[in-house]
């Protein structure tokens, strides 16, 4: 049986990989950092499992790393670790920095110096790609793995760094390390200040409103206009462990190669509860441009299709009615508490 160690295993893509790897009889140590109040409500389901230990830990640690990697001695760690998002990381960037660039070299080191050293999965990203893209047969605009860098945002530059450094430990030192470049991933745990999440958490709002008489006020957004190739999280986590199970470690674009803008997802999102006119609902809200803004992403991922035989299953108009329907179910459930988040999105300045 292998052990697996995760970085973020309280974070949207570590609930899944954690799900995927006990599925596969692993054992799973998710380390979490101490927090004032609860922030594992993602794997409260997991944690009566025997197979599953959480342990507190910081990636920003080194010290705690080390103790911890050679007391478990894992075959696998996930480093899912990050500040990850992306608007914030113009508000924190040192903060940003030290933990989703400064944290992936400290777990490298550790490994570099350990006997059994584990193989190592890095969350890296397409916002990485920035303004950059290349051109297929259709002069349609693509990323893939030979795409060069033009990182955005402190977030993209912090990442673009830890990606660097893998590949890097990989080729210097021979660790068994891969990137996976996964582009945006959604689900029904996805945290609530990305753009999917906060139209579908409004969007049920407005149905229960709706449902019992009453108005709220309307949803504030930024740019509608960036596109953005949006896959499902479940599907995703499965590209990570992939990854892990070659006999050579690489890095690899995971996309479900098709793209949308932000207004594509408000208006598929609204059209779940039948609102046809969905920008009567709107405000476009200038505090919520950001100072650089990358305006495509859309990857092709033939080589984690040849190579992990890897293919997403969840398409987005199901990515975007999964959102909306189980929003609708939970916000259903909060009653007269329904309207509190709309005071939250009110003063969100990311
Ligand atoms: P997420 O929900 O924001 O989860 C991030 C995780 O990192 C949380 O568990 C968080 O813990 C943890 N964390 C933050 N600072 C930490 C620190 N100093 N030490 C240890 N853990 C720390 O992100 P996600 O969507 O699951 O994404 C997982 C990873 O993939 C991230 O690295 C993200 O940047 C990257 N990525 C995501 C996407 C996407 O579309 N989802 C695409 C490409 C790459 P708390 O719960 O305590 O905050
Ligand atoms: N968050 C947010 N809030 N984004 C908004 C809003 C808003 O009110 N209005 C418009 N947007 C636009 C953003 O400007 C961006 O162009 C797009 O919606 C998506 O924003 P996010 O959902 O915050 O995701 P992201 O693309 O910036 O970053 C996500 O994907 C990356 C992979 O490409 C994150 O998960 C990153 O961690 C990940 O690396």
């Amino acid at each position: 049986m292998k052990t697996a160690v995760i970085y973020g295993v309280t974070g949207q893509d570590g609930s899944y990989l954690s799900e995927l790897l006990l599925s596969k009889q692993y054992t799973v140590y998710g380390i979490h950092r101490r927090s004032s109040v609860n922030n594992t409500t993602r794997i409260n389901h997991l944690t009566n499992k025997k197979q599953f230990h959480l342990i507190q830990g910081d990636v920003t640690d080194s010290f705690n790393i080390y103790r911890l990697l050679n007391e478990i001695q894992p075959d696998e760690v996930y480093n899912l670790a990050a500040q990850s998002h992306v608007g914030t990381s113009f508000q924190q960037p040192e903060l940003t920095w030290n933990v989703t660039a400064q944290g992936c070299l400290n777990i490298l080191e550790v490994i570099r110096q350990m006997g059994n050293r584990p193989r190592f999965y890095q969350a890296s990203s397409s916002e990485m790609f920035g303004d950059q893209y290349s051109l297929n047969n259709n002069r349609e605009k693509y990323q893939d793995e030979r795409t060069p860098f033009n990182p955005q945002s402190p977030y993209a530059i912090a990442k673009l760094a830890a990606h660097h450094s893998t590949t890097l430990y990989r080729r210097s030192y021979g660790l068994f390390a891969c990137g996976g470049i996964l582009f945006n991933h959604e689900s029904e745990r996805r945290g609530e200040r990305f753009v999917t999440r906060k139209i579908s958490r409004y969007v049920a709002d407005l149905y229960w409103a709706t449902q019992r008489g009453r108005s709220i006020p309307n949803l504030k957004l930024g740019n509608l206009k960036a596109k953005r190739d949006w896959g499902h999280a479940e599907d995703y986590v499965e590209a990570m462990w992939l990854m892990l199970q070659r006999d050579i470690p690489d890095n690899y674009v995971v996309a479900t190669g098709e793209t949308y803008t932000v207004e594509e997802y408000l208006k598929t999102a609204f059209k779940c509860i039948n609102i046809i006119d969905y920008m009567s609902h709107v405000e476009i809200d200038d505090n919520l441009l950001r100072p650089s803004e990358v305006p495509c992403l859309m990857g092709d991922s033939s080589k984690a299709n040849r190579r992990l035989g890897w293919e997403p299953k969840v398409n987005f108009k199901t990515l975007v009615e999964r959102m909306v329907s189980h929003d609708i179910q939970i916000r259903g459930r909060c009653g007269e508490h329904a309207g509190d988040s709309e005071k939250f999105r009110s003063n969100e300045r990311t």
